[in-house]
Formats: C-alpha cells, structure tokens, sequence
C-alpha cells in the first residue's frame, strides 16, 4: 500500500478527466508540432519517430506525380496544374515529388504549393534550399485546414486557395481532434464518450515537451468512458453530429467497438473538396482506424497524438455529398482518392483506369513490406536475401537517403565498410532536410576502419 501511494504521488496531475479531444493530450501534441517543427521528424537511431518513411519515400510521390501526369493527358489543353500538399513536415515528400515530375517530363507544368500550419517549418524548408532547383514551381503557405481562411502566402506571390487539381494529405488527418465514442453498456442503445485523466511524472519539466521526445510515453494516462452528451459539444462536433449518429446505429450495439467521431477530418474533407477543380483530386494517406475493440483507437509519436483515421465515417460524408471515391486500406495504412465531381470516377471509368491501377498496385505497398521485411534480418545467414531485397527497395525509392543507409547497414554486417562508408556519403548528400544525423554513422564506420 505504502508502495503505491509511493509511486502515484511521483506523478501530478496535468489534466483531470477531459474528453480525449479536448484533453491536454491534443493541446500537447498540437504545440509540439508547433515548436519543434521540422526537427519533430528527424530520425535518430531509436528514437519514438513520426512514422513519414513510407509516406515521403521516392515510390509513394513518383506514384501520385504519375498520377498527375494522367490527368494531364486527359486534358492536354489546360496548362499549368496546381498541386497542394497539406501538412508537409519534413519536405521531403515535396521534393520527391518534384524529382520524380522532373523524371516523367511534367515539371513545367506543374505549380507545387508547400503548406503547413506551422510557419516555422516553411521558413526551414526554404532555408534549407533543397527546393530551390525547382524554384519556379513553388509556393510556399501557410495552411491551417481547420481554419483556411486564415491562410497567407510565406512568399509575395497571389497564391488562391481553388481550381487545386491534385492534393495530397499524408499522415494529416490523424492528427485533428476525434472521439472515441462507443455503446454504452449501462444504457442501451446510448453512447458513451472517452475521457482521460492525464499525469506526468514530478521530475519532469513543462519544456520537456520539446526537449525530450519521450515524454508523452512517460505520462500516466487514465481512461474512463462516460454518458456523450450534447452539451458538451464544440461547434464543430455538432456540425456533423448526425453523420456521425446515422453511422454508427447502422452498427449492432452489440459487438463491443470503439467508433472514432473524426469531426476534424470531416471539417479538413469539406475544405479541401469544395477547392477542387473540376478534374482534380484529393489523395489521403493515413493510418486507418481498426475495428477491434482491443486496439486503442490512437498511438503517441514523439511527443504528438495520431487518431486512427475513421475512414468510413469519412466515406459517409462523401456519399452524402455525392463526391466520387476510391479507397483502400491494409493494417498500415488507408489511401482514399477523392473527386468532387460524381461522374468523374464511374461513368467514365475506363478513361480513368489509372485511377484503378494507382489505388491497387501502388509500389508503396511493395515499399513498405520491403522496409519491414529488411528490418527483420538480424542474422549473417540472412545477408544473401537482405542483399536482393534492397534490390528491390533500390528499384523503387533509388536515390533517398534511407535506400543509402539500409544499403549501408548491410556492407557494415558483412563487415565491408568502405563500401558502407561510400554509402553513408551518398545518405548524406541525399539528406537534403538534415533528418537523419548521417555523421554519427561515419564516424562510427571510420572507427571500425581503424
Ligand atoms: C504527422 S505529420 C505528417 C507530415 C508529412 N505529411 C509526412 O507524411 O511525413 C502532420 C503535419 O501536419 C501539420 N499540421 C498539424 N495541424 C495542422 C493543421 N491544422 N493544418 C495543417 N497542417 C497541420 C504538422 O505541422 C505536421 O507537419
């Protein structure tokens, strides 16, 4: 007893039973955006990372600048095409997408919008200088997809917020704010909402928020579910509280679920559909909500919180809305490619089979079975099937500095290390945002070469 009391009383409270979306959780993890900016992706060894590997690999953008390609020689007498990628974080999906436009021979009609909510993480972008080859095709602005009308260019130029003819969101709507909600077991056929006490540890500090990436795994988080009841809503959750309803009472109240009220994402949707042109797009990629009801509806990343993406609640909005859509999803990821035009996807399905072919076969499924694959050979007897593996990898995302370290990595196991020396320069000039800390690595192997 003594011990317990102990332990709780190394902990204080920092929040005492919000609801999940209104907790300090997510006003946390929208400040550590905020603050740490593009260092919040910067991958150290074992470090708890914002999982962006798969998301801005070379294969994931060159298969949406394909995309776009098709959808210029669909109209080949529109001239310029404006792509607008949301939320970019580190850049490098950008830049990516930038080269791989480059490669298909598209790059000079293509005008590149780099956006975020955070300034910071433009103004870094810029300075880094990594997109100033492509320097006539880009814009950079600030994009709040909560509240776009708060938007303004990083540049002087006239940027306009519509006719966008492909955007992209990756790994964005998981982080608005969205409800566990699920049946009440007490009151049948009512919901109940998740809330959380939060605590944290006496010996940490507030600024420990930027300073140390773990602290969201050192906090104590409590759960409870109580009565969701009206009022208690935000204007937003009321907004589509009836979507949401109609969604979930189509489910058996029976089988214990959670149901993730997304209302962000609905609102992010809305916002960026409405901005769409007539043949234009909108790709999401995020981490899909699972429905079992022993998986937490969210995980912690460095110090931010990602919802898992209500992607049928999504689906709802868009059939209500009469947008057209295609979507798919494996345990990893969901990938949903939105039009806002009914006939766009269906009636002239054969014209668009490439929208078939990017949904089903894209080589980011190939990417990141061949990531896990490769991280999962340990052993000396593995270093034959590692080597064909990053063949493959090399096929797919060439040229990136994580192609180059996992490369590197494997000349190190077979104990080559002046080949995993060439390998590690190559990472390090292919690391144009300074994310992964490629010196260290030399260091090391140049200590080994001794
Ligand atoms: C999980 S990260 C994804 C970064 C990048 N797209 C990737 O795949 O690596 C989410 C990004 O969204 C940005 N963000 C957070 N809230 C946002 C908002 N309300 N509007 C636009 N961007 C936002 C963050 O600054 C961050 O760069």
């Amino acid at each position: 007893m003594g011990k317990l009391k102990n332990k709780s009383s190394n902990y204080k409270v920092i929040d005492d039973w919000k609801d999940f979306d209104k907790s300090k959780l997510m006003s946390l993890s929208a400040d550590y955006y905020s603050e740490k900016g593009i260092d919040a992706f910067s991958r150290v060894k074992s470090s708890n990372i914002i999982p962006s590997e798969t998301s801005c690999s070379y294969a994931h953008a060159e298969s949406l600048a394909l995309l776009l390609k098709n959808q210029m020689d669909m109209n080949p007498n529109k001239g310029v095409f404006k792509v607008l990628e949301l939320g970019v974080g580190s850049g490098l999906f950008s830049y990516n997408f930038l080269r791989a436009a480059e490669k298909l021979g598209i790059i000079d009609k293509v005008n590149y919008c780099v956006s975020d909510f955070n300034e910071n993480i433009l103004v870094k972008i810029k300075d880094l200088e990594f997109l100033d080859q492509f320097e006539n095709n880009v814009n950079f602005q600030v994009i709040d997809l909560l509240n776009i009308d708060s938007s303004y260019s990083l540049i002087n130029t006239d940027y306009k917020l519509d006719d966008l003819d492909l955007v992209v969101g990756n790994y964005l709507m998981d982080v608005f704010p969205a409800l566990p909600v699920k049946f009440s077991n007490r009151n049948i056929g009512e919901l109940d909402k998740l809330q959380v006490k939060v605590s944290q540890p006496k010996n940490l500090l507030d600024e420990d928020l930027y300073s140390n990436d773990k602290l969201f795994k050192n906090l104590k988080i409590e759960e409870r579910y109580v009565t969701y009841d009206s009022k208690d809503f935000s204007d937003l959750e009321a907004n589509y509280i009836d979507l949401f309803q109609n969604y979930v009472r189509k489910h058996d109240s029976r089988v214990p679920r959670i149901y993730p009220y997304g209302y962000g994402s609905l609102k992010a949707l809305e916002n960026v559909v409405s901005r769409l042109s007539n043949e234009g797009f909108f790709y999401v990629m995020d981490v899909p909500y699972r429905e079992n009801a022993n998986i937490k509806p969210y995980d912690t990343y460095g110090n931010t919180v990602a919802n898992h993406v209500n992607f049928d609640l999504m689906i709802c909005l868009l059939e209500q809305n009469n947008n057209s859509f295609r979507y798919t999803r494996n345990d990893y990821y969901g990938r949903l490619l939105v039009a806002r035009n009914d006939k766009l996807l269906f009636d002239f399905s054969e014209k668009y089979s490439f929208i078939d072919e990017f949904m089903a076969n894209n080589p980011i499924n190939l990417y990141s079975d061949l990531i896990r694959a490769i991280s999962m050979i340990k052993t000396k007897e593995g270093v034959s099937v590692l080597g064909t593996l990053i063949d493959s990898l090399e096929k797919i995302s060439p040229n990136e500095t994580t192609t180059h370290l996992i490369r590197a990595d494997y000349h190190t196991m077979k104990k080559d290390y002046s080949n995993a020396l060439t390998f590690l320069n190559l990472a390090k000039d292919a690391d144009k945002a300074g994310m992964y800390k490629v010196n260290t690595e030399i260091s090391k192997i140049k200590a080994l070469m001794k």
